[in-house]
């Protein structure tokens, strides 16, 4: 798959096999986070991984959905604020975006590998944070999902749902 291609594969999956999902392939997923560019290189970011069967009954319960139960494996990616890098003018913390670019990273290549994400970010946050007893500099970003997909990627829906190029780009005249 080029780039392109791979990026339009890639979709939320929200309903997986039973399979589980080998050591191996869950850390070359995680190696694409590693290697992700950050604000000053502040690498920013730490990932618990759930896979045994009681993490994953306390990963369970940070969201709601019955989908996100079948997933065989959890990661939940955190920002470490403090150490992110701070935009002098503004102060802006750009751990978000720091993230934001991992974890996308990790969607993309657990999709080459034939895999299935999902993002979440409307779980539990405090029961997140007191479940997990995390520390305070650790602040929990997003759910992932990671399974093998019990359904397919509808790549015409990309085209449809996604706004046209037209609509989100301006070329030179901005005034
Ligand atoms: C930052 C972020 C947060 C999201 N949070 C959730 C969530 O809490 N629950 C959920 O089911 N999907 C969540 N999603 C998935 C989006 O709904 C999905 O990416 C979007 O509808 C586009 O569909 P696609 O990923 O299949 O292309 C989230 C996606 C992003 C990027």
């Amino acid at each position: 798959m080029n780039f392109l291609e791979l990026a339009k594969n890639r979709f939320s999956s929200r309903s997986y096999k039973p399979q589980p999902v080998e050591r191996e392939t869950i850390k070359n997923v995680l190696e694409a986070a590693r290697i992700a560019p950050s604000a000053a290189n502040k690498q920013p970011w730490h990932f618990l991984v759930f896979t045994r069967q009681e993490s994953l009954k306390k990963a369970y319960q940070l969201y709601h959905r019955e989908w996100f139960k079948q997933s065989p494996v959890v990661i939940l990616a955190c920002a470490e604020k403090q150490n992110a890098w701070t935009r002098a003018e503004d102060n802006k913390n750009h751990a978000d975006i720091d993230l934001a670019i991992a974890i996308d990273h990790i969607t993309l290549q657990a999709t080459e590998l034939g895999l299935a994400t999902c993002w979440i970010c409307n779980f539990f946050v405090e029961k997140t944070k007191q479940m997990l007893n995390l520390p305070q500099n650790l602040e929990p970003i997003a759910l992932l999902t990671l399974a093998y997909p019990a359904d397919s990627p509808n790549v015409e829906r990309h085209k449809t749902l996604r706004k046209k190029l037209e609509e989100i780009v301006s070329w030179e005249n901005f005034d």
